[in-house]
């Protein structure tokens, strides 16, 4: 008998604890959401009109200003932070609220890279970041936006080429790159876009690829070099 109750005992206290170590493995997904919030604001050095003043702990972070979560407020669902005067950099814990559907921080002093993270949040429908300080590469990781949208990465220091990865963004009706310190030729798969409806990439160092003159309506876009104005209404490229 006693051997039976020393026997319960420990099975009740392992699987306990089993119980315990299961819930610190995976914090909740609100949990994480908040903490990636945390970090956002942690990242943002300056913040002059004091936008984020009630980004505290003090309220739950679904009525923190910007944010906007689903009807239980248990996930994030946008982030809007535009023309705040908001200076810092874009924290790479942004791609832990993978429920997020919007992120626009158009209009601020956000320098340094956009994380390669964001390409985690794979059910973004909208990303703006243009009028910052951003520079680097245009990460790779942004082709993993299957739902995207609108992407907006215009009048930053963006530089190097655009990946070739944006063609995998199949939802995309607007991409708007211009003037950036993008460099290279246009992605050869960009037919692939068939929804794209606006495209810009004027003000930048590209130049034309040989290929695209296949397509007799591009050279319609670039009478004489693509650096100058750069749209391809996908219409006037036959793809419909
Ligand atoms: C709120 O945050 C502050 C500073 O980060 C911390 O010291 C405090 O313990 C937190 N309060 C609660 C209720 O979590
Ligand atoms: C969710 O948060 C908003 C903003 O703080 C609040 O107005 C609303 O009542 C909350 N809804 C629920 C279900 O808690
Ligand atoms: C946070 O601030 C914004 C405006 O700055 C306001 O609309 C919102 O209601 C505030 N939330 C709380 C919980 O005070
Ligand atoms: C959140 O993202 C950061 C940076 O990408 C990462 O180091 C961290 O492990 C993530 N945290 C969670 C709880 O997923
Ligand atoms: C982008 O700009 C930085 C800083 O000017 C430079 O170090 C880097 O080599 C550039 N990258 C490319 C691909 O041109
Ligand atoms: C696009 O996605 C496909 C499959 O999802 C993948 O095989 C391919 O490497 C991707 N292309 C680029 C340029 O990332
Ligand atoms: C653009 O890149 C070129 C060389 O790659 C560099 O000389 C120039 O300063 C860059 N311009 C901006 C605005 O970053």
């Amino acid at each position: 008998m006693a051997s039976s109750v020393g026997f319960m005992f420990w099975f009740v206290f392992f699987f306990s604890m089993l119980h315990l170590r299961i819930h610190s493995a995976s914090p909740s997904l609100s949990d994480v959401q908040l903490e990636a919030l945390v970090a956002l604001r942690d990242s943002i050095s300056e913040d002059p009109l004091g936008a984020l003043a009630n980004w505290s702990n003090v309220t739950h972070h679904c009525s923190w200003y910007g944010i906007t979560c689903d009807s239980s407020n248990t996930t994030v669902q946008s982030i809007s932070l535009f023309e705040l005067q908001l200076r810092g950099t874009i924290s790479p814990f942004i791609g832990n609220i993978s429920t997020l559907q919007m992120l626009d921080l158009t209009s601020n002093s956000f320098f340094g890279h956009l994380p390669a993270q964001i390409g985690l949040c794979s059910e973004l429908t909208g990303l703006s970041v243009s009028s910052n300080l951003l520079w680097g590469p245009i990460p790779p990781q942004l082709g993993n936006l299957k739902m995207v949208q609108i992407l907006r990465l215009e009048s930053n220091f963006f530089n190097g080429s655009i990946p070739g990865s944006i063609c995998n963004c199949t939802s995309l009706s607007e991409l708007s790159l211009h003037t950036n310190n993008l460099t290279g030729q246009l992605p050869s798969d960009i037919g692939k876009l068939v929804t794209l409806g606006t495209f810009l990439a004027y003000q930048n160092q590209l130049v034309q690829k040989q290929a695209h003159k296949e397509h007799k309506d591009l050279s319609w876009f670039g009478p004489s070099k693509w650096k100058s104005y750069v749209q391809l209404p996908s219409k006037l490229l036959g793809f419909h």
